[in-house]
């Protein structure tokens, strides 16, 4: 078994436009996904999902660069005789036949032994959780049930990696959220790789051992979902994942992997982790979570902290949402409602003078895009 499951080497793919243009989908991609990973591609609409994950099956060749399955570089084998198997938003079941006969397809193509193939459908069915369903056609299921038969056609045929397009994208939220937790439990009880597309950061964060961060053809940040959240090295990945507060500035000095920058809007530097390759003088933006800032009524920093006034107060249950302004900048903060009381003078009110602090530690320094 060779190091990765599959691997992009420099691969490109660029279209023919309509126009008689030329449009890059995929742009110089490189990425090593491990065995048994559960790695996603997340992205806004348009930026290369799609295409990266078809040139791994198959449907398309890419420009220039490889795709590498199990260390073998695949060149134009079609997608049949690849060891991965695809699972569509469009489960495009047939709606003539049964579940049973669904599922039992791929394995009857392949001349597979009639014992054979009820043993394998009957493990996969129990496996998604359709036990019992095997003789109903396609529009006695609901939404949910339709896309499990289309897991379970993709996992009857024991593909090495699986490849999703979005699976969940059709389904309600809650039964999404469902779905997610169930798809990424079945992923660990099969062990197969699952290459996973989505455009959801939620989604991705929930289910992913890894996430490449997708935009305009580029992979622009390949981790954990932790890394991804905590150390995005981007303004882009700052912005797509969750939520935060940009301010805006100059780089006045960088130290191992401390800068600081200067934001005239605050009218003082503001200390935080420097991304790397940072430089003297370059224009830089400051990216905290609204969860990492901390309100007070006194400061309690020398350096990194600033007098504001609330504007704005959502009470949300389980956070209180404060913004404040200093000096026509508005910074948005997530306070945990930790204590259960009714008194209103323990939470926030409108134009209320407090101070803020921004932690050296959870404020990061990022190349201005
Ligand atoms: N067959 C095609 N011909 C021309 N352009 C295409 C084709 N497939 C995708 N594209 C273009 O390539 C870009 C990336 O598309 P896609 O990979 O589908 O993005 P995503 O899945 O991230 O939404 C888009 O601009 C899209 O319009
Ligand atoms: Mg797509």
């Amino acid at each position: 078994m060779s190091e990765f499951a599959v691997e992009l080497r420099d691969v490109v793919k660029i279209f023919p436009t309509p126009e008689g243009g030329e449009i890059t989908a995929v742009n110089h991609i490189n990425m090593q996904i491990k065995h048994g990973e559960f790695f996603s591609m997340l992205g806004p609409s348009g930026c290369g999902k799609t295409t990266t994950l078809r040139m791994i099956a198959g449907f398309e060749w890419p420009t220039s660069g490889e795709v590498r399955i199990d260390g073998h570089v695949i060149g134009r084998t079609p997608p049949y005789l690849r060891p991965v198997n695809t699972v569509f938003q469009s489960y495009a079941l047939f709606q003539h036949m049964t579940v049973f006969q669904n599922v039992a397809f791929g394995l009857e193509m392949e001349r597979i032994r009639k014992d054979e193939i009820k043993r394998r459908v009957g493990e996969v069915l129990e496996m998604v959780k359709l036990g019992g369903m095997e003789h109903r056609k396609p529009q006695q299921l609901s939404g949910g049930q339709q896309q499990r038969v289309a897991l379970a056609r993709a996992l009857v045929k024991r593909p090495k990696v699986l490849l999703l397009d979005e699976p969940l994208g059709a389904l309600d939220l809650k039964l999404r959220k469902e779905m997610q937790l169930e798809l990424k439990t079945l992923q660990e009880q099969v062990g197969i790789t699952f290459i996973y597309v989505t455009h959801d950061q939620e989604e991705a964060l929930i289910m992913s051992d890894r996430i490449a961060v997708m935009n305009r053809g580029k992979a622009l940040q390949i981790g954990t979902p932790v890394e991804i959240y905590e150390r995005p090295t981007s303004q882009f990945v700052a912005d797509f994942i969750g939520e935060t507060n940009f301010l805006y500035g100059t780089v006045r000095f960088v130290e191992a992997d401390k800068a600081s920058v200067y934001v005239p809007v605050l009218d003082s530097e503001v200390i935080g982790l420097a991304t790397a390759g940072l430089t003297v003088g370059q224009k830089a933006v400051i990216s905290i979570r609204p969860e990492k800032i901390r309100i007070s009524d006194k400061p309690i920093l020398t350096k990194n902290c600033f007098s504001a006034r609330v504007t704005l107060i959502a009470y949300i249950g389980s956070d209180t949402r404060v913004s404040v302004d200093i000096n026509g900048q508005r910074i948005n903060i997530w306070e945990q409602n930790k204590i259960s009381s009714l008194d209103t003078n323990i939470y926030y009110r409108e134009n209320q003078e407090v101070w803020i602090t921004l932690f050296p530690e959870n404020t990061l320094v990022l190349p201005e895009e």
